[in-house]
């Protein structure tokens, strides 16, 4: 068992602070802001993230599991300090520190005896060596700071919490080697390593790891688009490559791009650190470029079908976080695809089944909102399909077609496949399989 600190209760720090607490751990979670503090004192998860109300609901009864808006409090007894604290893009795309660096003076001047304080955070390169430094500024006693980067997807944050492909510590310090391999123990029971490194690959595995899926996605969506062109089908074309374990099947999905608060901010802060040290991402570059065009790739092609004139249309949007399981709508595509119909001159009805609050609050009485994929539909000219839920996949396709206007389908996500379509009697345009 542990004494444990996490700070920050955004995504990360609660579903680390949750998941070693279910280890047997004293978990203690900090966060400055006290009416979220409040709620979940009283048992209210802040995120949705599937299984983790369980989680949090046992170790909040079992008392290892507190919170507390008071810094100091929270991290008098911790043996490790845990920094799950935003870092958002600047203005100029690079990692904004200054949450982590102002906790991190506040604990240089709090500590008394010996820490590890760890980066849970994504941070650039080098982040370890400027958190250390500002807490040596007023420290009186021994620490050390490692990064630990976390590998967790929203909507399975659970899951990859507790059943780890790999945990990656970055430390040059036994002491800390030896007290985060003692935490992380329980975790990698199935013979899945932790790595040891030193703070900086540590650092750099984070952005690569999400970089090179970012990549992934996007060569396949450029492959989609090219599909389309010479006539070829992309889901044969995937599982033709993927069948190769060099390449393997996952993160092959083209789609209408990828989305979220990982992607997108990871892509462009790695190559913003490239320029600070005057080396161009070349490949990364391009990445974010195509990204941003497949956002909004099945916009033309909605154009094309109302001969241009998409004014006083009725649209459908099914999905509207950025991938299934999850409220989330950071850089979701159906927003710019969205904004496009809105600008367009056509009505946007959506339905989501846990995004909506999100969107009415970014977007207020510009759309409207369904109270199931159904109502959705009604007197639909066409149907988007923006996000993959389990609940759009098998859909009734007579009823689908009985309440819309027209039987058409433009959808960003692949999920059906055209020979149902056509048996249904469906115009249906997907992503590089043609029409
Ligand atoms: C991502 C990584 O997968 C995690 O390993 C990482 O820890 C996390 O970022 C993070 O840095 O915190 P996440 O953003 O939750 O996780 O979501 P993913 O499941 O990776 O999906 C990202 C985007 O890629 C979504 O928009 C999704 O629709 C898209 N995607 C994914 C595709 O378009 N095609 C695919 O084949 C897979």
């Amino acid at each position: 068992m542990k004494k444990i600190a996490v700070v920050g209760t955004g995504y990360v720090g609660l579903v680390t602070g949750t998941c070693f607490a279910e280890t047997g751990n004293q978990v203690i979670c900090v966060d400055i802001d006290t009416k979220k503090v409040e709620r979940m004192r009283n048992g209210e998860v802040p995120i949705y993230e599937p299984h983790l109300d369980v989680l949090f609901e046992r170790n909040i009864k079992a008392n290892r599991l507190r919170f507390t808006t008071d810094l100091q409090e929270g991290i008098k007894d911790a043996e490790i300090i845990f920094l799950a604290l935003p870092t958002p893009p600047g203005e100029d795309g690079s990692a904004d520190l200054s949450y982590i660096l102002g906790v991190s003076e506040q604990i240089g001047k709090l500590i008394t005896d010996y820490k590890v304080i760890v980066d849970k955070s994504t941070v650039p390169v080098g982040t370890a060596e400027k958190v250390h430094a500002t807490i040596a500024q007023n420290a009186t006693c021994d620490f050390d700071v490692v990064s630990n980067p976390e590998f967790l997807r929203e909507g399975f944050a659970v899951d990859d919490f507790m059943k780890p492909d790999r945990v990656v510590i970055g430390t040059q310090s036994d002491r800390a080697k030896k007290v985060m391999g003692e935490l992380y123990q329980p975790f990698v029971r199935q013979g899945n390593p932790i790595l040891f490194m030193d703070e900086k690959s540590a650092e750099l595995t984070k952005y690569a790891a999400n970089s090179f899926l970012a990549t992934k996605i996007t060569f396949m969506n450029e492959i989609a688009n090219f599909c389309e062109l010479v006539g070829a089908d992309v889901d044969k074309v995937r599982i033709g490559i993927g069948s190769d374990d060099r390449i393997g099947k996952r993160f092959l999905f083209p789609g209408i791009g990828y989305g979220g608060s990982c992607f997108p901010k990871d892509v462009q802060a790695l190559v913003k650190s490239g320029k600070e040290e005057n080396f161009e991402f070349q490949i990364l570059t391009a990445v974010m470029k195509v990204n941003e065009e497949q956002k909004t790739v099945l916009f033309p092609k909605m154009q094309n079908f109302f001969r241009g004139n998409l004014s006083g249309k009725k649209i459908a949007v099914w999905g509207l976080a950025f991938k299934p399981d999850t409220d989330d709508i950071r850089e979701a595509p159906s927003l710019y695809m969205i904004k496009e119909l809105l600008k367009a001159g056509a009505s946007v009805t959506a339905y989501d089944p846990e995004a909506m609050p999100n969107v009415k609050q970014l977007l207020g009485e510009s759309i409207q909102f369904a109270t199931n994929e159904y109502e959705a539909l009604h007197d639909a000219d066409a149907l988007l399909i923006c996000t993959e839920w389990s609940v759009f996949r098998n859909p009734d396709f007579d009823q689908v077609g009985a309440v819309m206007r027209d039987k058409v389908i433009f959808d960003g996500r692949n999920l059906f496949d055209m020979e149902t379509m056509n048996k249904h009697g469906f115009y249906y345009q997907s992503i590089g399989r043609g029409i």
